[in-house]
């Protein structure tokens, strides 16, 4: 048996059982039984069905994008509402899905808005064979106007008696879906705990409004001259649901709610990260929408390929491994120091880091004035914020390497304690004091006089 074999991708999910962690996210790729069929003969181990709740019309056009340089949908909105297919179909193929695969997970996603509706639908996927439910608490567009979705989700006491309510109407395992858009991540998770649901998944869109038409001077997607707020979704919003997630995991009263993590995951590397933070699923949809189910195949095979590497032979042998590493600001070490390299042998001479340092950052590049075009780090002047290497176009190109012996360390919570933070602007013990700036009229000069530029 070689090591791949013995990895075994499986999770339990609050008692809903996968083949692996690789979920669809409840949108219009899990919009009918064929998709779903579709999706899980790709590879996908579960699917939250697109949610089911009262009838809909959807307009038309409806989304929106982002395209970033030659980036297509870097950000993606949608004013999409809830299925406006009739329910019966949605219950008829969610048994028949079932019986080609039980044991994959579908799962139910449910929006309606009194209790008995609540009641009744829950009735109605449970007897179509569902193995779980999920609560639309998300949606910034559209059924918020009416009272439900992220109208619920920014109301942390509706969202608990709502929670309560369905806690006490299902038999099967349920997810509570979070809004993003809102302050606290952690006021919606608190009360969703408290409702007594059994997992959390997050986060739905983000409420924006992605960009104008300058001919119709309405915002897109534009529905006959005028628009409206949509959610954003795609590779942009990692950042914030990464975020967030974070915040949930470390809340002693959530940290052992089971999370589904959603938002901007397209590759394997977005799965491992997601999986550090907690999530012990995840969900895709744009990534999806853009690309197709076959997108699975590469997130398999680089979720098996790291597990392979570092030892481990489940998810949870890693699930939350970075969060005792996500700390406040006051607890990072001041005595810590990086200073950017430059590999001389990969730069192309762009000059593209010059410019970042000189206007964004702490004039700590120097061209030189050889005729060469290799730029010449200013060694006392760098301060160690990254920004060359982020905008050097060559790959490992500038590093950052430390400097300090790492013998010391002092964070400003010590300092703080231990009354030694400065207190006035020329403390010695100030952080710019004493740090090199050119004279402002030095800017009007062709060359500097540093290093490289002396006349
Ligand atoms: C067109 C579209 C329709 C969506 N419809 C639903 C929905 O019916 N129910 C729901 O819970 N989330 C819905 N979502 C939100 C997604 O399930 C998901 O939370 C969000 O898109 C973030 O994931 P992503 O970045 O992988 O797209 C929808 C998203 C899109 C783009
Ligand atoms: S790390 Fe920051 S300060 Fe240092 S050279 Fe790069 S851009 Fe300048
Ligand atoms: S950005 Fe990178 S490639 Fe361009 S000059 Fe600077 S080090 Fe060289």
């Amino acid at each position: 048996m070689n090591k791949k074999d013995k990895i075994d991708l499986s999770v339990n999910f609050a008692g809903i059982k996968a083949p692996n962690p690789f979920w669809l996210a409840s949108a219009p790729p899990t919009n009918t039984g064929y998709q779903i069929m579709k999706a899980f003969d790709a590879g996908w181990g579960g699917a939250v069905w697109k949610t089911l709740g009262m009838p809909t019309i959807n307009v038309s056009s409806r989304y929106g994008s982002i395209n970033y340089g030659d980036t297509r949908m870097a950000g993606f909105s949608n004013i999409e509402l809830i299925t406006d297919r009739p329910l019966e179909d949605n219950l008829r193929e969610m048994a028949e899905v079932k019986k080609y695969f039980p044991d994959h997970a579908v799962i139910a996603s449910l929006m309606v808005d009194t209790r008995q509706e609540w009641e009744d639908i829950i009735k109605q996927v449970e007897d179509a064979g569902v193995d779980g439910i999920e609560l639309n608490f998300g949606c910034p567009h559209g059924m918020c106007e009416r009272g439900m979705g992220s109208a619920v989700g920014q109301e942390p006491e509706v969202l608990k008696t709502i929670v309560e309510w369905v806690m006490e109407a299902a038999n099967i395992p349920v997810i509570t879906k979070l809004s993003p858009n809102i302050t606290h991540i952690t006021d919606p998770g608190l009360a969703a705990v408290h409702g007594k649901t059994d997992a959390i998944s997050l986060i739905n869109t983000v409420k924006s409004i992605v960009g104008i038409d300058l001919d119709s001077y309405a915002p897109y997607p534009v529905v006959d001259g005028k628009g409206t707020n949509g959610g954003y979704c795609g590779p942009a919003v990692k950042p914030i649901a990464l975020h967030m997630l974070k915040d949930l995991m470390q809340h002693p009263e959530i940290k052992n709610t089971p999370i589904s993590g959603i938002g901007g995951i397209e590759t394997w590397r977005d799965v491992v990260e997601f999986i550090l933070l907690g999530a012990t699923s995840v969900q895709v949809c744009t990534a999806v929408m853009h690309y197709g189910f076959g997108i699975v195949r590469e997130m398999e095979a680089g979720l098996i390929n790291f597990m392979e590497n570092k030892g481990y032979t489940t998810i949870y042998d890693f699930a939350g491994k970075a969060l005792p590493n996500v700390t406040d600001w006051k607890h990072l070490n001041l005595k810590s120091e990086v200073k950017a390299i430059i590999n001389e042998d990969k730069c192309i001479g762009c000059g593209l880091c010059y410019i970042a340092c000189d206007d964004g950052a702490h004039q700590a590049i120097a061209l030189p004035t050889d005729g060469g075009r290799i730029p010449i780090i200013i060694e006392e002047n760098c301060v160690g914020c990254n920004l060359c290497s982020l905008v050097c176009p060559v790959e490992e190109c500038i590093t950052m390497e430390k400097f300090d012996d790492g013998k010391e360390h002092e964070t400003w919570h010590e300092l703080t304690e231990q009354n030694r933070i400065p207190n006035t602007w020329n403390d010695d013990r100030a952080g710019g004091k004493g740090h090199y700036v050119p004279e402002p009229a030095d800017a009007l000069k062709n060359k500097r006089k540093d290093k490289s530029g002396t006349k």
